[in-house]
């Protein structure tokens, strides 16, 4: 029997108005626009503003842009997978919300969490349901609304962040294109580096934790990058090997945009120059799972059918993994 594959076939993409650059950092808190471009690469990144607006907001745009380039009705979306860790709420999920206002009526819907690693592990698990022959149309968005759960007096987290989020269309296909492999991983013993502490079932919100700021991202930076460094490098010459790839048959590296320095070693351990790697975090930082999503929307333009894309992300938790996709169509 001819296997059926996922194909992404489209990309939308949104980003709120409101810039915070580097500048306006230096007004907020003790850094330089110096530090954070050679320690990150960031010059600026995007902030959504306004009375209740949730990720959703985002999720919304940039799915509404994809149905849009692509002429499709909602009514034939089967399945919406959002990937995000900050949802509207805790429960309905953002995917709930994206689905009634964009009137997907025939879709069902739900939230993944995997921070940084979100997209792939929403691309992966969407995959399945093209792959088994049961869906024609699903939706992978990935987003975030980093601003919400950030403390802006806090500079070793506040230069970093930024909102935004893109959604990409997968199909079946019977082509030998699409996504062709994938590599994931959790490892919960990173939890204490980074994360939300306050908020969830274990430590509900209470004055003491509104109080200790512990709604905001703790995050310790450097063991964060060491083990970013090491897994996403790692995961992505694992891939290639996996499946007979040299440097040469890769067209583009896809990397979550967390630090410029990060990427350049990935790139490096897989012996890829400059020029095969998407890189946009200068102009909207660190979205987490709307990294992966944006680049694509960035760079669909200069894709060709038959691309050879790895997408690699690495977050907290720890998350990380790996994607090889063969792109499915040329870019208008
Ligand atoms: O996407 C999710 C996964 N997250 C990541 O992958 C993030 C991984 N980590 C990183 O990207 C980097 O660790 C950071 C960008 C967060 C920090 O860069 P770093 O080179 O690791 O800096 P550091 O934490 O070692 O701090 C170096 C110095 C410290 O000062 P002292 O102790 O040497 O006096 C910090 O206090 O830089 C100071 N510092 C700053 N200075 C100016 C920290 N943040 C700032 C700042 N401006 N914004």
């Amino acid at each position: 029997m001819t296997k059926i594959r996922a194909a992404i076939t489209g990309v939308g993409g949104w980003l709120p108005e409101t810039v915070l650059s580097n500048a306006d950092l230096e007004k907020m808190v003790d850094t330089t626009d110096e530090w954070i471009l050679s320690r990150t690469g960031i010059k600026e990144r995007r902030i959504l503003k306004g009375v209740d607006q949730g990720v959703s907001v985002l999720g919304e745009n940039a799915c509404k842009d994809l149905l849009t380039k692509k002429g499709i009705d909602p009514l034939e979306i089967d399945l919406v997978i959002f990937a995000t860790v900050t949802p509207d709420h805790q429960f309905p999920s953002s995917a709930n919300l994206v689905c009634d206002r964009l009137g997907m009526k025939n879709a069902w819907g739900f939230d993944l969490s995997a921070a940084c690693s979100g997209f792939l592990f929403a691309l992966s698990t969407g995959t399945q349901f093209i792959e088994t022959g049961l869906y024609k149309k699903v939706i992978i968005i990935g987003a975030d609304k980093m601003s919400a759960i950030i403390d802006y007096s806090d500079r070793t987290t506040c230069v970093i962040f930024g909102d935004g989020g893109g959604a990409v269309l997968l199909e079946p296909t019977t082509e030998d294109i699409g996504v062709m492999d994938f590599l994931l991983h959790t490892d919960g013993s990173g939890v204490n580096y980074l994360n939300l502490p306050a908020g969830g079932s274990k430590r509900p919100p209470s004055h003491a934790t509104v109080d200790a700021k512990q709604h905001f991202v703790h995050q310790e930076g450097q063991a964060v990058y060491k083990h970013a460094v090491v897994n996403m490098a790692e995961v992505s010459a694992r891939i290639m090997e996996k499946n007979n790839l040299s440097s040469d048959d890769v067209t583009w590296l896809v990397p979550h945009q967390a630090n410029k320095r990060i990427v350049d070693a990935t790139a490096s351990r897989m012996g890829l120059p400059e020029e095969k790697v998407m890189m946009n975090i200068e102009r909207y930082g660190n979205t987490t799972a709307g990294t992966l999503p944006l680049l694509l929307w960035d760079y669909e333009k200069q894709l060709k059918k038959g691309d050879t894309l790895i997408f690699s992300a690495f977050g907290g938790g720890f998350t990380w993994g790996a994607i090889y996709v063969k792109w499915a169509y040329n870019g208008q």
